[in-house]
């Protein structure tokens, strides 16, 4: 159902933004706020009884349901920015991407140690993105309580990759 109407919405781009990848398009989705409500509603469900003591979205469209499902989890949002763009102090990784490498960065005072801390992203590709985040998260003392993506690319095996940090992975509409 909710798979399904994920999918009717969303755009396929082909050669963005280069040659020979199909971009999944998620804009389409956020023009509908009753899809919005819905997708927000799917995690809530998928997500029961899980401990949760705050949501990592990560920059940038990991921010759109992110923010809106800790909210709606009564737990606290925690940005997970690109390189440069956070003002206190950070603890940061590194990691590897297609071509050269990417750097993602969160507050020293995100969430204490100890904390069960859920990583959220629109999209789940190679799963890259997502390791980084969580090793941050774990160097930093949390626990990954699971992740959670709207669109999953089952072919680029990203699912492979994260779950043996936590194998509870929810992924909405998997291509
Ligand atoms: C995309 C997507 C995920 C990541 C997935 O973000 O939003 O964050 O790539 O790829 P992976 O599983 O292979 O790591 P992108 O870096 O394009 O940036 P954006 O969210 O700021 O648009
Ligand atoms: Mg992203």
């Amino acid at each position: 159902m909710i798979e399904q109407q994920i999918k009717t919405a969303i755009r396929d781009i082909p050669d963005f933004p280069k040659p020979g990848i199909v971009f999944k398009d998620i804009t389409p989705i956020l023009k509908d706020p009753q899809l919005c409500v819905n997708i927000v509603d799917a995690f809530v469900e998928k997500l029961k009884g899980i401990r949760i003591d705050a949501v990592a979205g990560i920059e940038s469209r990991g921010f759109l349901f992110g923010l809106t499902l800790a909210t709606r989890l009564g737990v606290p949002f925690v940005p997970v920015r690109k390189a440069g763009k956070l003002p206190f102090t950070i603890k940061q990784k590194a990691y590897k991407l297609e071509y050269g490498t990417a750097t993602i960065e969160l507050h020293t005072d995100a969430f204490e140690p100890g904390q069960h801390v859920l990583i959220h992203d629109d999209l789940l590709a190679t799963g890259g993105t997502a390791l980084a985040a969580s090793e941050l998260i774990q160097e930093m003392g949390g626990v990954v309580a699971g992740f959670s993506f709207v669109v999953g690319l089952g072919f680029l095996n990203g699912k492979e990759r994260i779950s043996p940090v936590c194998d509870r992975v929810v992924v909405l509409a998997e291509y």
